[in-house]
């Protein structure tokens, strides 16, 4: 599909992080799919071969859609920007109106996963975000999907086996 080397590269960073973490979870307390992870992870960005926006996560969704792959992992692109997307700012942005939080375990898994990597490099949240803020500034988009993920961090950090 033409996309980017350096998105490949990323996506491939991002499956072995979410992977990674999925191990981490304690199995008695959520089920978690791994496949869906590892399918879900590594298609995150596809829609970063039409767009780079933040419009990339639904117009993957759209794609995974026109190729009758399942519809978890349609929801995994559509969730993974910022630390999701509530239907207000998705509106804000142009989307079509609907809840793009993550909700699943694989959801939150894949969307954390990719906030631990520059585009190849294992970074902590705090780095990822600080690129962002360099950028973009400290919008309240930006601060809001910081809390979100560190929320994320700390619902995966329960969930993770004790010992
Ligand atoms: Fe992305």
């Amino acid at each position: 599909m033409n996309l980017n080397e350096n998105i490949i590269r990323h996506s491939e960073a991002v499956c072995n992080t979410a992977l990674e973490i999925a191990g981490f979870i304690d199995k008695e307390a959520v089920a978690v799919n791994l496949s869906l992870v590892e399918a879900g992870s590594l298609l995150h960005d596809i829609g970063r071969c039409k767009v780079n926006s933040l419009a990339h996560g639904f117009i993957g969704g759209q794609i995974i859609l026109s190729k009758c792959w399942a519809v978890e992992l349609k929801r995994i692109a559509e969730t993974h920007i910022l630390g999701g997307l509530t239907e207000q700012e998705a509106v804000k942005l142009g989307l079509p109106p609907a809840d793009y939080t993550p909700k699943t375990i694989e959801e939150k898994i894949c969307c954390y996963a990719d906030k631990l990597n520059l585009e190849a490099k294992r970074v902590s949240v705090d780095e990822r975000f600080q690129v962002w803020v360099s950028k973009y500034g400290e919008t309240p988009l930006i601060k809001e999907a910081y809390r979100r993920v560190k929320t994320i961090e700390n619902e995966l950090t329960k969930l993770s086996k004790k010992d």
